[in-house]
C-alpha cells in the first residue's frame, strides 16, 4: 500500500531534548552546567526514558512530566549539580519551549503539499506537546497530536501504536512512522509500520527482533520516503 499517514515521534526526532540543557549552560547564571551540560543532559535522557520502560512493565503509568522530573533529578544529582533550584526549575521551564530541529518546518510543510496526513505520537503529555508545537510554531502543518495519556501507557506498547490507525482510519502498511529513538523504530517496526529511525549521532543498531526499513541521519529525505 502507498504511504498515506506520517507519524512523528516527538522528544530527540522533531525537537531537540539537548536544547534544555545546552541553552540554560549558556546563560550567565549558570556557569557550573558549562563543564558538564552533556553529560547532565545524557543522564536526564537516559533515566527519563528507562522510567517510561520500567513504569509500562509494572503497569505503573505516571504521566511524563512526573517521568521527566524525576530523570533529572537523578541527573542532577549523578552530576553533583542537584543544591540549586533555581537551575532545576529553568531546564524544566526550557523543556517546554524545545527548539525543533531546523529542517522539520520545511519538511512537514512538503508533506501537507504532497497530501499526507501528519501527525505527532508521542509518550509527552498533550499539554507539554501543545506546549512545544506552538513553541515551534509547527501547529499548521501537524493533522493531530496523539499522546499516551489516552490509553496510559507507555511506548512501545502496541496499544500506543493502535492511536494512529484509530485516528487516521488507515491500515498498518500505510504508515510511516519516524523515531530518533531505535527502540521506538524497532517497536513500531515490530507492529507494523513502516519505519525510519534518525540516527543523527550514528549511534550502533539497537539488538531488538525488529529493524526499521530506513535509517536516516536527519528528516530531509522523508518527503521522498513517504512518496514512493
Ligand atoms: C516521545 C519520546 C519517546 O516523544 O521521545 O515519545
Amino acid at each position: 500500500m502507498p504511504i498515506t499517514t506520517c507519524i512523528f515521534d516527538a522528544y530527540g526526532t522533531l525537537f531537540d531534548v539537548a536544547a534544555a540543557a545546552r541553552q540554560a549552560a549558556a546563560e550567565p547564571e549558570f556557569p557550573q552546567l558549562r563543564e558538564t551540560w552533556v553529560e547532565l543532559a545524557n543522564h536526564w535522557r537516559l533515566k527519563q526514558l528507562q522510567y517510561t520502560w520500567l513504569r509500562a512493565i509494572t503497569g505503573a503509568h505516571a504521566d511524563f512530566w512526573e517521568v521527566t522530573q524525576n530523570g533529572l533529578d537523578w541527573a542532577l544529582e549523578a552530576t553533583a549539580l542537584n543544591g540549586d533550584p533555581k537551575l532545576r526549575q529553568r531546564l524544566l521551564d526550557l523543556y517546554w519551549q524545545l527548539q525543533a530541529y531546523p529542517e522539520v518546518p520545511a519538511m512537514l510543510h512538503a508533506l501537507k503539499a504532497a497530501g499526507l496526513n501528519t501527525a505527532i505520537l508521542s509518550n509527552g503529555s498533550p499539554d507539554m506537546l501543545d506546549a512545544a508545537v506552538q513553541s515551534a510554531g509547527l501547529g499548521d502543518v501537524l493533522d493531530d497530536v496523539l499522546s499516551v495519556e489516552s490509553v496510559g501507557v507507555f511506548k512501545p506498547d502496541a496499544r500506543v501504536y493502535d492511536l494512529v490507525g484509530a485516528r487516521f482510519n488507515c491500515d498498518r502498511d500505510e504508515v510511516l512512522f519516524v523515531s530518533s529513538n531505535g527502540w521506538d523504530a524497532a517497536g513500531a517496526a515490530g507492529y507494523g509500520f513502516t519505519t525510519a529511525w534518525v540516527n543523527r549521532a550514528g549511534d550502533p543498531m539497537d539488538r531488538l527482533p525488529w529493524t526499521p526499513q530506513h535509517v536516516l541521519s536527519d528528516l530531509t529525505s522523508i518527503p521522498d520516503l513517504a512518496g514512493n
